[in-house]
């Protein structure tokens, strides 16, 4: 009966051992080549690395920290020279510092379990800051190998102190303005930037997800932003930035959280051009904005708001994508419907306009404007009875069998299973898969079944759906990034497996889901120690997969002057250079088939 199953399968590669060790592993018959790291040069003229003697300035010239989306806009239809796009989600200063992580410090985080580090300064947040946002950066195949162009008239390295405009209904209104912006259209900088997009036109949106967790301080007594904050989670207090820019302090700035959490649109090609804030697609934690043409030429961008019991959206263009003519769509993010999702019990999906003025989102509830409801996402979405669900991370519409693919990472604080979320203390997330009505992605209407429950197929408890084909290296949890290639084949990869819970990393796995195969899963790449796994994006030709591997060597026990490395037992990792000197990267790896060829 094997047989049967793997004729069907759309995939035909050597799978990989699922496991855990300081590298990284492609299948056999495949190159994985480092492309860049955290510190490379983006110019020409920018500084070496020196991890020891890091500054803003030359890391405002390197590139950034955390690769997480990644996109490639070709130059020409090529598939061999382009521009890569990458997200620079976060900072972990405890793998960035040398000495970060004092003896003292070590000895009481090895007796409580928690990293304790060493209380910031400002040159050290402002590396921090620098290392935050994305790069733009072009790229050529050069015979089986990429390399970066550093004299690319395009590269450039995006901050959390570029300045950047906010358009569409909310731009402009009271709530988005601070000392620093009287006009509510200015800000500085774009933060956590996870999962995005790149537009049928050909730009790049970035999207920011955990914002809450770099604002400090309280609220002024009374203040009227208490209960939006309050939804958000803001102040999170994860970074000190605000100890030394005021604007990230919520007693001296309360309403800078407000000009975070929207999706970002940046044209690649003006360097110099203002990245938009587009409040149209709404203020959530925004884990991505994939987006397909719908039939009739409006453009549909699919969004999660990834936090447990948190929803999903979708934002529908009014105007309609002009094929070959990139300045007319340049605006067509402001202006649209964006919808929340309700999944209901028979297996049908709709989608709930976010509009001011219809249904509870009137002035009697607080909305005096779209820009309220904008502002307040969740708590419009909330009034429309949207379904909670299971920490929405990437959704990805597949123009070829004219389905969408919602990954749901996981929920370990589910008490009350509903039909589309139905474990409790969901570990290991699930596939959510929508077909629109009709095929087309801008209506209002489709149905909805479960592509697949993750985890391990062996342990009944855990309760995973992957078809009976899926072999013991196949199977996958925390379902995170996927894409959809130009051949409609689903990839997956996860943010979550850990060597101590599941003696295996996070990977990319690729997905059938179709025919008798629908539902397997084999393992093409897997991360070192410690790291999430970010990506892919094929090039058109599907002959280069480029991948993010984050966070390298994370989450570990011991330290060295890097900080902590050494992640599980004896295992430790300085991927990808496994120099002394050097810590470990986070970096973007491009991924061949030997002698070339479609990948998979
Ligand atoms: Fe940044 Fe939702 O992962
Ligand atoms: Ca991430
Ligand atoms: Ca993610
Ligand atoms: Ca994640």
């Amino acid at each position: 009966k094997p047989a049967q199953a793997q004729t069907a399968s759309v995939f035909d590669f050597p799978e990989v051992t699922a496991g855990v060790d300081a590298d990284h592993h492609v299948a056999e018959g495949y190159n994985a080549q480092v492309l860049l790291r955290w510190g490379d040069k983006v110019f020409a003229d920018a500084p070496e690395f020196d991890p020891k003697n890091q500054s803003e300035a030359a890391q405002e010239r390197q590139f950034g920290y955390n690769n997480d989306f990644v996109g490639f806009i070709p130059a020409d239809d090529s598939s061999d020279h382009g521009l890569l796009v990458v997200n620079h989600e976060y900072t972990n200063e405890h793998l960035m510092f040398p000495g970060i992580v004092t003896l003292a410090d070590q000895e009481t985080a090895e007796a409580d379990g928690e990293l304790s580090i060493a209380p910031a300064d400002e040159s050290r947040v402002n590396i921090e800051m620098a290392a935050h946002g994305g790069t733009v950066i072009e790229i050529r195949k050069d015979g089986d190998a990429w390399v970066p162009v550093l004299e690319g008239a395009n590269n450039r390295r995006i901050t959390a102190k570029t300045p950047m405009q906010l358009t569409g209904p909310a731009a402009g209104h009271d709530r988005l303005k601070t000392s620093a912006d009287s006009t509510g259209r200015e800000v500085l900088g774009t933060i956590n930037n996870c999962a995005g997009g790149v537009t049928p036109w050909g730009t790049y949106v970035m999207a920011e997800e955990n914002f809450h967790g770099y604002f400090i301080g309280e609220l002024p007594e009374g203040h009227a932003e208490a209960a939006n904050y309050e939804r958000y989670g803001v102040p999170g207090g994860s970074y000190e930035w605000g100890k030394f820019h005021d604007r990230f302090d919520l007693a001296k700035e309360p309403n800078e959280p407000n000009r975070f959490g929207w999706v970002v649109e940046v044209d690649v090609e003006d360097p110099t051009s203002t990245p938009k804030k587009r409040t149209a697609l709404g203020r959530f934690k925004h884990e991505g904005a994939e987006s397909i043409v719908a039939p009739d030429g409006r453009v549909v961008f699919y969004l999660g708001d990834d936090e447990r019991f948190d929803y999903v959206y979708k934002f529908v263009t009014a105007g309609k994508y002009t094929p070959d003519d990139r300045a007319a769509n340049m605006d067509l993010l402001d202006d649209g419907t964006l919808y929340v999702a309700r999944f209901d019990e028979d297996g049908s999906v709709e989608w709930m306009p976010l509009t001011h003025g219809e249904g509870p989102l009137t002035a009697e509830n607080g909305f005096e404007s779209q820009a309220d409801v904008l502002i307040e996402t969740r708590r419009a979405a909330d009034l429309l009875e949207a379904t909670p669900m299971d920490r929405p991370e990437d959704i990805e519409p597949n123009g070829t069998n004219g389905r969408v693919y919602v990954m749901l990472t996981n929920n370990t604080k589910r008490e009350d299973p509903n039909a589309a979320n139905p474990r409790i203390e969901n570990a290991f997330g699930h596939i959510v898969e929508i077909a629109e009505t009709d095929g087309d992605f801008a209506g209002t209407t489709g149905t909805w079944e479960i592509l697949v429950q993750c985890g391990d197929p062996s342990i009944a408890e855990v309760g995973a759906t992957f078809s009976t084909e899926t072999t013991e290296n196949g199977w996958f949890g925390m379902p995170d990034n996927c894409a959809v290639d130009s051949d409609g084949r689903l990839w997956v990869s996860t943010d979550g497996n850990s060597a101590g819970d599941t003696g295996r990393t996070d990977g990319l796995w690729a997905m059938d889901t179709e025919g008798d195969a629908r539902g397997t899963s084999r393992l093409f790449y897997r991360v070192p120690v410690g790291a999430e796994m970010c990506g892919p994006c094929p090039t058109p030709d599907l002959a280069t997969f480029f991948v993010a591997v984050q966070h390298p060597g994370d989450g570990g026990e011991d330290w060295d002057g890097f900080g902590r490395v050494s992640y599980y037992e004896d295992l430790s990792t300085r991927w990808p250079d496994f120099q002394d000197d050097m810590p470990v990267r986070p970096s973007v790896v491009a991924i061949t088939k030997q002698g070339g060829g479609r990948i998979g």
